[in-house]
């Protein structure tokens, strides 16, 4: 077991919000960077708006309840967690910080923290693997080539993930403005070191009649039949991440997937598309109350974690706030994070009268009447 020690002193003492790391972490690393991180897409409305839909949401709580016995730890697909929080697939952290995806698995391990590792990882998913001594799960983008696609899932059977976590909303970039406008690259040494094998793309000359989106970029996106396909050839579970649609959501029930992300990647994708937030009652009631859903998107404080749980999540997850965390403090920084987002969600469960996960159901949101 990884012990990260809980020396807080080695934190900024002003340093007490997950909101406070990205305030901090600008003075940690290039503005470049910061941009490609923090940034949306083109106009950043699906950005703002995930925030902003989190904040329009309020809560009604109850009071002279007994919560001596309460916990924020769960069963979720097969697997116990200690609280609800999942490290979601971050790309590059070496970007941050040297040590990059190790510290953060060192930091999850000592926070029991369930960490999905990215496809894009700096690091060797081996060596991350070796690191984390919670929940492993593997990150997975579908690759132009179907063998190396596979030899990356067995790679990670191999490795001990247990579940394969596909993202589909990213097939093409989106359109990245505010990382462009600060020209940001990736600077050298610091790579996606698991593709490294990958076979070179087959060139593609196109006619002036074709589109480099239509027969370019997109004739290496996946599709249904794809997942089919990794379905038949992996025996982890699969969970979708970046499903949006509430049909969409329907079909991978119907399919035989083991859960889904709701997620608008951080509103990095495509822009002017709502929050998950949003779309996540009507999702849970239509795959009904056992189906696993996974929501992310400017998960900043306890009270988010609680409305997601509320409005139908089984857990969240948490994209920048753990490469902020890294750039201001590493391995130390990260499991803060973690502790304060965990702390904060069991005061709020406290003070709502609910004090176990499953206590925690819709009606607990306020909806603007007494009922
Ligand atoms: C810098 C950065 C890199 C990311 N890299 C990946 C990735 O490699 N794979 C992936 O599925 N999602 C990736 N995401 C999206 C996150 O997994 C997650 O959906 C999103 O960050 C959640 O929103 P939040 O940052 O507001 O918490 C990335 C997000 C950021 C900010």
């Amino acid at each position: 077991m990884h012990y990260i020690a809980e020396t807080r002193s080695n934190i900024p003492h002003d340093l007490v919000s997950v909101s406070d790391y990205a305030e901090h972490a600008k003075q940690h690393i290039g503005h470049d960077i910061y941009e490609y991180i923090a940034g949306g897409g083109a106009d950043q409305l699906t950005l703002r708006r995930n925030r902003q839909a989190l904040d329009n949401i309020q809560l009604l709580p109850k009071m002279l309840k007994d919560c001596t016995q309460g916990s924020s730890a769960l069963h979720f697909m097969g697997e116990s967690l200690r609280h609800p929080i999942i490290l979601a697939p971050v790309a590059f952290q070496k970007l941050v910080h040297p040590q990059g995806e190790i510290a953060t698995a060192q930091a999850a391990s000592s926070l029991e923290t369930t960490m999905v590792v990215s496809n894009l990882a700096s690091h060797k998913l081996e060596d991350i693997a070796q690191n984390l001594d919670s929940g492993k799960w593997f990150q997975l983008y579908f690759q132009e080539s179907r063998e190396f696609t596979l030899s990356l899932v067995k790679r990670a059977e191999a490795a001990g993930y247990t579940k394969l976590m596909v993202t589909v909303d990213t097939s093409l970039h989106g359109i990245r403005n505010r990382a462009q406008r600060a020209g940001f690259v990736l600077p050298e040494g610091v790579e996606a070191i698991n593709l490294r094998d990958r076979p070179p793309l087959p060139r593609k000359t196109l006619s002036k009649q074709q589109s480099i989106v239509f027969q370019g970029m997109m004739t290496e996106a996946p599709t249904w039949e794809d997942i089919a396909w990794l379905q038949q050839n992996s025996s982890l579970d699969i969970i979708i991440k970046g499903i949006m649609h509430p049909a969409d959501a329907l079909k991978a029930k119907q399919i035989g997937v083991a859960g889904i992300v709701v997620s608008n990647h951080g509103g990095r994708a495509l822009d002017s598309i709502p929050s998950a937030i949003e779309l996540l009652p009507k999702i849970r009631k239509s795959l009904g109350p056992d189906y696993p859903i996974i929501v992310d998107g400017a998960i900043e404080r306890g009270t988010d974690i609680y409305k997601a749980i509320a409005l139908g999540a089984n857990t969240v997850m948490v994209g920048r706030p753990q490469l902020y965390a890294l750039a201001v403090a590493g391995a130390l920084g990260v499991a803060h994070m973690l502790r304060v987002l965990r702390e904060e969600l069991e005061v709020t469960m406290a003070m709502m009268g609910t004090p176990t996960i499953g206590d925690i159901t819709q009606d607990t949101i306020y909806r603007g009447e007494h009922r």
